[in-house]
């Protein structure tokens, strides 16, 4: 894919890219040009060059334009900033009370234009701002890598008691991994975004992940993206088989964290120590015992 930038006068006619589909294939005779726009000015001089562009023959274009992207990007930048916050303050109270952290680190990330446009086609909707706001759930996106399972049901529980984050769905691909082997744990949240004069519920999407999930869940992608979705059978395979090598490690890890817990327990636990004033009352009662028999005695 090639992805030409045309900046405009006023940084208003951002993007222009170079790729197209057929249903979710992608066609690589027709050239796509996807275009954000906030200046209709601006755009009408972007359409008056793409319109002479030389195109070689067999190729076609299709021109596509994202009407105000720039305050919609900024909407969405500000929902996953403000999520991202919150984990992070989450995050410290966590480790100033329990002495220890939930979240290894935090990912976040806006969808581009393009991949937007391509989920709404490969959805099979209309490119306009409306099917954006309605269908696509992962603009703004987080992702939280954390050390063992039982974290990520202890971060989702967290999420979930945020007054100001409304839960919209969930997906547990822990419990129910998919069919690739992808686990992970995914939340639909919305966050209200308070603007100079309104007020927007933003959607968010939270993954939440350990590491090892992570790592397959990474390398994964790069190989699939390679092969644009298309790998052999055989290789579906061995990712799936390494994803169960995932599995089986991030269980291991968690019980030998368990382990280790259970042991800092033991050792931790104060041996009772007799009370000094009771000690010193108890001898001093057999010193008296003593002196009495000898004076008896003596
Ligand atoms: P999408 O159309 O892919 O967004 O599916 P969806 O809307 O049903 O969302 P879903 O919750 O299934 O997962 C979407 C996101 O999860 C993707 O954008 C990826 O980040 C991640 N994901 C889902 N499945 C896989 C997979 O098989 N491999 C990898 N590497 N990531 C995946
Ligand atoms: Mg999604």
């Amino acid at each position: 894919m090639l992805k030409v930038n045309y900046i405009g006068r006023q940084q208003t006619v951002c993007f222009a890219g170079y790729f197209a589909w057929e249903g979710t294939a992608m066609n690589k005779k027709q050239i796509a040009f996807i275009i954000c726009v906030n200046d209709d000015e601006e755009f009408a001089e972007c359409m008056y060059y793409l319109e002479r562009l030389y195109v070689p023959e067999g190729y076609s274009t299709d021109i596509i334009s994202i009407q105000n992207a720039p305050s919609m990007a900024g909407g969405y930048n500000a929902a996953m900033k403000e999520v991202g916050t919150k984990l992070e303050i989450l995050n410290d109270e966590f480790q100033h009370v329990h002495k220890y952290n939930p979240i290894e680190h935090i990912k976040t990330r806006i969808k581009t234009p393009e991949s937007i446009v391509k989920k709404l086609k490969r959805y099979g909707y209309e490119t306009s701002i409306e099917n954006m706001l309605r269908y696509i759930n992962d603009i703004a996106g987080v992702r939280l890598i954390c050390s063992f399972t039982s974290d990520i049901y202890r971060l989702a529980e967290m999420i979930g008691n945020q007054s100001d984050l409304k839960v919209l769905a969930i997906k547990d691909y822990i419990k129910k991994p998919k069919e690739s082997g992808y686990k992970s744990y995914h939340m639909l949240v919305s966050v209200p975004i308070f603007l100079s004069d309104s007020v927007v519920d933003t959607k968010v999407e939270i993954q939440i992940r350990t590491i090892a999930m992570d790592f397959w869940a990474s390398l994964e992608h790069k190989i699939y993206y390679k092969f644009e979705g298309d790998a052999p059978d055989y290789i579906s395979r061995e990712l799936q088989e390494c994803a169960q090598m995932v599995s089986e490690l991030d269980d291991k890890m968690l019980s030998l964290n368990e382990a280790i817990q259970a042991c800092l327990e033991v050792e931790n636990t104060p041996v009772p120590v007799e009370p000094v004033k009771e000690k010193q009352e108890q001898e001093k009662k057999q010193e008296d015992i003593v002196e009495h028999i000898l004076g008896k005695e003596s």
